[in-house]
């Protein structure tokens, strides 16, 4: 489908990557990772053709259907979400316009016509509106939303709206820039199945190793100029990697060790007029060894602590009988809420419950309707938005940037040391913050809170665009922060190594649950922990069939009973089967988290890891037992309605 020969890419003096030469072909899915700033959504934009490389050639299939989900950018539509998603692309717009002009001409019957009906039928735009539907939902939709205007949506749901737009029509080849960033973890996990069962070809650039691993069967790593494309997921490359390393590392044992052995004979007889020859020759010997060098890992972020700021008192935010609407639709109603020193509070809900909202009041960037929101004594607050360009400036340098966040005057040296820390090195400086990559914007927002930290920082999903580096670099340093923190986030890792507290927004309501990820967890999962209801109904199918029909029962009364118990039964089969599919997703979420964290860790808490390690092994055979159940409940059913 697109070949790039010798393909190189450099912006003024850096070179992102040199002399690259790969194929994508039909069916492949292809995974595209590698740290931020290597050039992937870079790369993205030569394949379309938005920008010159500056050396080697692409080159695409004629008439290839390229379907482009950028990383940031809104995009401007006048239409509803469902006319989007459904509107088609320029092909099918012309064909569509063509079979109306045919129609009006009066010639329907010609060969023309079925021709184009043919194809539209292959584009399958008859089913369209059906599919579009079901992608809108899978991807956090509600119904009423599928009719609202575009433009009236934040930037996450425009995103979503533009994926499932790609979701739905035939392209030949879909170019995901992290899909994931925007979706909160439902969505997130109906995207993986959706795509492990995608029949089409894609390339996706994603910081998720396991939702890579999930989905992709070949995988592009893009590191220190390099780019090499390997058969397999994430998981398959790096066992490869490591095979390949430590190949590396054993040949390189031998040819250090025949080193020492000649450069000893040569320091032995140097002097010695009559071996000059021979040490002549091991001197020539030493010169073609190979040298092999080992790929050390290098860190695209350095580890950065926050300084120790200026102490708050203990209550730090308090929100008094706080009401919140937007137009007519009233999102909080007298909401009160006090935050104290210390805790580190995410904020989690479903999508539009009011997170960011209640995040912004926080943030004085929104005003509530009524009520008040107080800070304690020396409470200074700091805010990192989604929306990065609420926050930076584009066409301020990185290093004025970081400046303007400063009061006191700090010396350039201090902070071009800082930048360093988040891998902004020499010249990387000067560079004006609309070039930079998805990951360097959040960095740079980052760096511009240590610079002078606040004591209360608000989060709206720190981690979005961040590799994994950048993950762990952050998920530590907020660990250490001494000050107060308020965070949204969809990044179950650092959610579970930060928070301490955990306040679910929900209907303009608020419930606060005082401990961690684990913690919340366990009290939701109390909620359906009861006895398992696949054996309840066992015991209330034979009380059904003990049931002796009284003797004065008429046969038709009889009758009618049996009918009515028998209805009775289909829904309740219908209820376990629902609980018992609603258990298995359950399990996958779980098992989707656990996996999360283990792929993250970092040699900490080996106890956590055992556990989670065994938990993972047990829930396939969990879900195979409740599919079990599921079946049997469902032969029941068709007994029942046979
Ligand atoms: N017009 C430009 N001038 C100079 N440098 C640029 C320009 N455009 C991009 N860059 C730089 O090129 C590098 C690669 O950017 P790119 O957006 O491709 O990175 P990425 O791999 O997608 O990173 P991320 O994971 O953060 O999204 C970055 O360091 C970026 O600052
Ligand atoms: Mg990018």
């Amino acid at each position: 489908m697109i070949t790039i020969t010798n393909l190189s890419k450099n912006f003024t003096g850096r070179t992102l990557f040199q002399d690259v030469t790969l194929s994508i072909f039909p069916g492949e899915k292809i995974g595209l990772t590698g740290p931020n700033g290597s050039g992937k959504s870079t790369l993205f934009s030569i394949l379309l053709g938005e920008m010159e490389s500056t050396e080697g050639r692409v080159q695409r299939q004629k008439n290839l259907r390229i379907g482009y989900l950028p990383q940031e950018v809104r995009f401007h539509s006048q239409r509803t979400v469902l006319e989007e998603v459904t509107s088609g692309d320029s092909r099918i717009r012309a064909l569509l316009d063509e079979k109306h002009q045919l129609e009006d001409e009066g010639r329907a019957a010609g060969t023309r016509y079925g021709d184009v009906l043919q194809e539209l039928e292959v584009l399958g735009i008859y089913d369209l509106e059906h599919r579009a539907e079901k992608v809108l939902s899978g991807l956090g939709f509600e119904e009423q939303d599928f009719h609202r205007p575009i433009l009236e949506l934040s930037g996450g749901w425009q995103m979503r709206t533009l994926l499932a737009k790609l979701l739905v029509y035939p392209y030949d080849l879909l170019l995901l820039d992290e899909p994931t960033n925007y979706l909160d973890l439902n969505a997130t996990l109906w995207l993986k199945d959706f795509l492990a069962a995608y029949q089409g070809t894609f390339v996706m650039i994603s910081h998720d190793r396991i939702f890579l691993n999930d989905v992709t069967n070949y995988t592009i790593i893009l590191e220190n100029g390099q780019m090499a494309k390997v058969k397999g997921n994430y998981e398959a490359y790096e066992a490869q990697k490591g095979v390949e390393q430590k190949h590396l590392e054993r040949r390189k044992k031998v040819v250090d060790k025949k080193r020492k052995q000649l450069e000893r004979f040569t320091r032995r007889f140097h002097a010695q007029p009559n071996r000059a020859a021979a040490v002549r020759n091991k001197r020539k010997m030493i010169e073609r060894l190979d040298d092999i060098e080992l790929q050390q890992d290098v860190k695209s972020i350095r580890d950065f602590e926050f300084p120790p700021t200026r102490e708050s008192g203990y209550m730090v935010a308090a929100l008094n009988a706080v009401s919140k609407s937007y137009g007519g639709v009233k999102v909080y109603d007298g909401l009160c809420l006090d935050m104290t020193k210390g805790q580190k509070i995410c904020l989690v809900g479903p999508n539009g419950a009011g997170k960011s909202t209640l995040l912004k009041m926080l943030a004085g960037v929104l005003k509530p309707t009524k009520g008040e929101i107080k800070f304690g004594h020396k409470v200074k607050c700091g805010y990192f938005s989604q929306t990065r360009l609420d926050v930076l400036s584009p066409n301020r340098s990185v290093l004025d940037e970081l400046a303007s966040a400063v009061t006191a005057s700090v010396a350039a040296a201090q902070m071009r040391s800082l930048l360093g820390l988040f891998n902004f090195h020499g010249d990387d400086v000067f560079k004006l913050v609309k070039v930079l990559s998805g990951g360097e914007k959040s960095r740079l927002i980052l760096a511009k809170l240590l610079i002078d930290p606040p004591n209360f920082i608000l989060l709206d999903e720190p981690t979005t665009h961040l590799d994994l580096d950048g993950v762990q670099a952050l998920t530590r340093a907020f660990q250490k922060y001494q000050g107060t923190l308020c965070f949204i986030s969809h990044d179950l890792f650092f959610v579970k190594e930060v928070a301490n507290h955990i306040i679910e927004v929900e209907g303009g309501r608020i419930r606060s649950y005082p401990g961690g990820l684990e913690y919340y967890l366990e009290k939701k999962r109390g909620g359906f922990a009861a006895p398992s209801k696949a054996q309840e109904s066992q015991k209330s199918d034979k009380r059904i069939r003990r049931e002796k029909p009284r003797a004065e029962n008429t046969r038709a009364q009889r009758e009618r009973e049996q009918h009515k118990a028998a209805l009775r039964r289909l829904s309740q089969i219908k209820n376990e089967t629902a609980q018992l599919q609603k258990q298995i997703k359950d399990l996958d979420t779980e098992s989707y988290v656990k996996a999360r964290v283990l792929s993250n860790a970092y040699g900490k808490d080996k106890q956590l890891l055992k556990e989670y390690g065994a938990r993972l092994k047990e829930i396939p055979g969990l879900q195979r037992r409740l599919a079990e159940q599921i079946s049997a409940l469902n032969e029941e059913r068709d007994s029942i309605q046979g």
